[in-house]
């Protein structure tokens, strides 16, 4: 389900995310808010030999906000974007292992990991179920989720101002997940749930390229 590099829209960004995500991935960029606010999420339940998945992560630049907390444990980064894992995988090869860059879907996510963080990814599947499903089952003991949650579902199919010249054809989902309905979700597979203000926007939406972004954070405990 890696889907082809000429209808993936994440690899239609050369000119907008490849040079961002490179210098993420490098450390040369300051650290995300969201990404600050996660690893302090984190830090409330880390285990020194914690396997971390960082699902959806682009190219791993979450990696430098554990690091500079101490919470390095098995840092584990897994992208539909090749590219963007092969950037990850130079960037950070003094630091991590070659087999620690997964290219595959969420949607297949392989292996078990008692952390697993899905940070500004859920959005962008055309359903939340299967994808989620997936982390849910490799999730062993915690699961942290930020993505764009509202009151109803609402499937947005629009264009992207990001993509390369050429690719404008090819349409996103920018989608809004009911809340309510991915807390049960979660609970059917046994996590508690909880929500926790976001940081960066104060749960109020965030407008970025024309489209209302309503970004806050659910965190599974394994009950
Ligand atoms: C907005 S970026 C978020 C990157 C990073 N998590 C962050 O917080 O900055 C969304 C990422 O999701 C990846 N992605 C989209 N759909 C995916 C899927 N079904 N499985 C795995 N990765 C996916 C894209 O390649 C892209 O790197």
């Amino acid at each position: 389900m890696i889907p082809d590099p000429a209808v993936n829209i994440w690899a239609q960004t050369k000119n907008s995310l490849y040079p961002l995500y490179k210098e993420r991935a490098e450390g040369r960029l300051p650290e995300m808010d969201c990404h600050a606010q996660a690893a302090e999420i984190y830090a409330d339940y880390s285990l020194p030999e914690d396997r971390l998945l960082d699902a959806a992560g682009g190219s791993g630049y979450f990696f430098w906000s554990l690091k500079q907390r101490g919470l390095l444990g098995h840092y584990h980064l897994l992208d539909q974007t090749a590219d963007f894992v092969d950037m990850g995988r130079r960037a950070l090869a003094a630091e991590l292992p070659p087999e620690r860059f997964i290219v595959s879907s969420m949607q297949e996510t392989p292996g078990r990991y008692e952390a697993v963080f899905c940070l500004n990814a859920l959005f962008c599947l055309p359903d939340y179920r299967q994808g989620l499903e997936r982390l849910l089952m490799a999730a062993g003991r915690l699961i942290i989720l930020r993505s764009t949650f509202g009151e109803r579902n609402e499937i947005r199919y629009e264009t992207d101002p990001y993509l390369d010249p050429g690719a404008e054809r090819l349409k996103s989902y920018f989608n809004i997940w009911r809340v309510a309905e991915v807390t049960a979700f979660m609970e059917s597979y046994g996590f508690a749930v909880h929500t926790v203000v976001d940081r960066r926007t104060n749960d109020q939406p965030e407008i970025s390229a024309g489209k209302l972004f309503p970004w806050r954070w659910l965190v599974g405990v394994k009950s």
